[in-house]
C-alpha cells in the first residue's frame, strides 16, 4: 500500500471519506502519514467495509500514538484499550449522547478516537460531528481577543461521579463511578492545533465546568453562549454507520454526539482512544 488515498469530502466544515485502504493490514509508514494528514486536515475521517478484530483495531490505533485506558469505562478483558460501546434494546439512554470532546477531563486529553461499528440498529444511531475550528473562525475579532489567554476547568465529575449525569445513563455499559474527587484540569479555551497551527475552541458541555478566575455567573453566561454557537449545523457533519464502518476524529478540534433515536434496538461499537506521544522531556524524567 502506498501513501495514496482516495479522499472525498462529505461536508463544508469537516469530514472526509477515505477509500482504498484495508485497516486490518499492517500499513506502510507513508500510508499512516497520509491518514494522519487527512485526519488533521478534515478533522474526522471515515472508512467503509472494514473487518477489524479488536487486536487489529488496537494495532491500527497504536500507529498514531499510545492508546488510552479509560479511567471509568472498563475495556475488553483481553484488550483493555478497547472500549465496547453498547446500547441494548432495553436501555433507554446511550453512551456519548451529548456534545463532547473525548477525555478533555484528563490532564493530557486524548488526541483522537477510532470507532468501529460491529452491530447497528435497522435505522438510526448516526453520529454527529462539529468542527470547533470552524466555530472559532466564525467568532468576531472582539470575542476571539477576549478568549485569547483564557483557560477553562474540565472535570469528569458531572458525567462520572455518583451524582453525575451518567449515573442514570449507564444502562448495560460497564461504567465505574468516579470515587470522590476526580480531579480538575485546566486547558486553554482556544487550542492551537500542534500539527496544523489552526485555532479551535476547546470547551464542551459534558466536561467543561467553568472559566478559570471568573465568577460562576459570568462563566456560565459565556460558556452557554459558546456551547450554543459551537453546535450550529453549518459546523457539523453526520455519519450514517454500516457494519464495518470506522470513524476517526481529532478530539483537539471536534465535538461529537451519538444520536439516541433507535429505541428497542441494539447498537454495538468498539472504540480505541489515542493519546499524544509522550514528550521527550517527560520520558526522560520518567527514566530517572
Ligand atoms: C463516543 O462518544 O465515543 C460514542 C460515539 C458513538 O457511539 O457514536
Amino acid at each position: 500500500m502506498t501513501g495514496t488515498l482516495n479522499i472525498r469530502r462529505v461536508a463544508g466544515a469537516l469530514g472526509a471519506e477515505i477509500t482504498g485502504v484495508d485497516l486490518a493490514q499492517p500499513l506502510a509508514d507513508d500510508t499512516i502519514a497520509a491518514i494522519r494528514q487527512a485526519l488533521v486536515e478534515h478533522q474526522v475521517i471515515f472508512f467503509r467495509d472494514q473487518d477489524l478484530t479488536p487486536a487489529q483495531q488496537v494495532a491500527f490505533g497504536r500507529r498514531f500514538g499510545p492508546l488510552n485506558i479509560h479511567p471509568y469505562v472498563a475495556g475488553m478483558a483481553d484488550q483493555p484499550e478497547v472500549m465496547e460501546i453498547i446500547k441494548e434494546p432495553s436501555d433507554r439512554i446511550n453512551f456519548g449522547g451529548g456534545w463532547h470532546s473525548d477525555m478533555s477531563f484528563l490532564e493530557t486529553p486524548a488526541i483522537g478516537s477510532i470507532l468501529y461499528a460491529v452491530e447497528l440498529p435497522e435505522w438510526g444511531g448516526d453520529t454527529l460531528f462539529a468542527s470547533q475550528a470552524a466555530a472559532y473562525d466564525a467568532l468576531s475579532p472582539g470575542l476571539k481577543a477576549t478568549l485569547e489567554g483564557l483557560n477553562a476547568v474540565h472535570s469528569a465529575s458531572r458525567e462520572y461521579s455518583a451524582q453525575g449525569a451518567s449515573a442514570q445513563k449507564r444502562g448495560s455499559m460497564n461504567v465505574a463511578e468516579a470515587d470522590g474527587y476526580v480531579g480538575e484540569y485546566v486547558h486553554p479555551m482556544v487550542l492551537v492545533h500542534p500539527e496544523t497551527g489552526r485555532k479551535a475552541l476547546y470547551v464542551n458541555p459534558a466536561f467543561t465546568l467553568k472559566i478559570e478566575g471568573w465568577k460562576t455567573s459570568e462563566s456560565k453566561a459565556l460558556l452557554d453562549y459558546l456551547f450554543n454557537h459551537c453546535r450550529y449545523e453549518g459546523f457539523t457533519c453526520r455519519f450514517s454507520w454500516r457494519p464495518g464502518s470506522v470513524a476517526f476524529w481529532d478530539n483537539r478540534s471536534v465535538w461529537h454526539f451519538a444520536l439516541n433515536d433507535y429505541p428497542g434496538q441494539r447498537r454495538h461499537m468498539r472504540r480505541v482512544t489515542v493519546d499524544p506521544w509522550p514528550q521527550v522531556a517527560k520520558v526522560a524524567a520518567a527514566a530517572e
